[in-house]
């Protein structure tokens, strides 16, 4: 049973390191178990909804095979198809919704509407993307550095994009892990201070200067997917920001490099280095399922 008061996971920084190692090892233990065929289903009868306001393809997939996986069941709400699209107030929602099944994820437009949903919830509420923060993501990128590289700590991450929800969630990894973050933004497209609580980042104008040594370059899309056309002028402002091979060979020679995905090859990162040696992204996406199995284990069951 989900411990009281309730924990949500709404941003990186809800948890503590010693939280996020215990969660980072349960991944490892239930990634075995899944590739082993081995049946583990603590979570019989407990079900996950997932209210969906933007559109998804691994977060969806990921928590509803994940809670599957674990014995129980997920419900897929887009809101609009609910009465959530149609104005029913969102504290309401949390409320009802919450008093009928286990552990809630909840993909949105804004941190703040996330927040007033949990803060009347009677379960556990998962971010799974606002505007601002994307914590389930990062959580999957650092399992899958962890995988690869052994600890983050102490490590020099890369971010090469604009300041977006990816960003910020990677600076409040910093924080908690004790790593470096280099961040290149384009002009316009710059890092919120109001936002950001660590000193653990060092700002580049130049893209190719953040790539210099860091041990994981990272970047995100340009333009969403389907907004292509109304964002072109954002292509011009983000011109010198691809990560290339030229870039990839600035950063130390066993660099990894990432990208949450969906991905525009030939944008942000050059067909090379995505589909290249060092890059990881189908073992970063596989991971978004382990990770979230983990973290639905612990919010519900705590340490076991
Ligand atoms: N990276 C990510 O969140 O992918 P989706 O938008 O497909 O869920």
């Amino acid at each position: 049973m989900p411990t009281n008061p309730i924990k949500h996971f709404l941003q990186f920084s809800d948890f503590t390191r010693d939280e996020f190692e215990y969660v980072i090892a349960r991944a490892s233990v239930i990634k075995q178990k899944f590739k082993n065929y081995e049946i583990y289903h603590p979570l019989v009868d407990r079900t996950l909804v997932m209210v969906f306001e933007k559109s998804s393809t691994r977060t969806r997939l990921s928590f509803e095979a994940g809670m599957h996986q674990l014995g129980g069941a997920a419900i897929y709400l887009n809101t609009r198809d609910s009465q959530l699209g149609r104005g029913e107030p969102v504290e309401d929602a949390g409320q009802v919704m919450s008093r009928m099944c286990d552990i809630i994820m909840v993909r949105t437009f804004g941190q703040e509407i996330i927040e007033r949903f949990a803060a009347n919830s009677r379960v556990p509420v998962i971010n799974g993307l606002t505007n601002e923060h994307h914590p389930c993501q990062v959580l999957a990128d650092i399992f899958t550095f962890v995988e690869h590289r052994g600890s983050i700590s102490g490590k020099t991450v890369a971010w090469i994009g604009d300041a977006n929800n990816m960003l910020y969630s990677w600076l409040q990894a910093a924080e908690v892990f004790g790593f470096h973050l280099n961040v290149s933004t384009p002009k316009g497209y710059d890092i919120d201070p109001a936002m950001v609580s660590t000193e653990r980042y060092t700002f580049f104008a130049d893209p190719s200067e953040a790539c210099e040594g860091a041990h994981l370059v990272n970047t995100d899309v340009w333009t969403s997917m389907g907004y292509e056309k109304e964002n072109a002028e954002r292509l011009a402002a983000f011109d010198g920001f691809i990560v290339d091979s030229a870039k990839m060979a600035r950063a130390s020679k066993d660099a990894l490099f990432m990208h949450c995905l969906p991905a525009h090859r030939g944008e942000e990162v050059s067909a090379d280095v995505i589909d290249g040696p060092q890059s990881v992204v189908w073992d970063e996406a596989e991971n978004r399922l382990h990770v979230q199995k983990a973290l639905i284990e612990y919010l519900l069951l705590g340490r076991i």
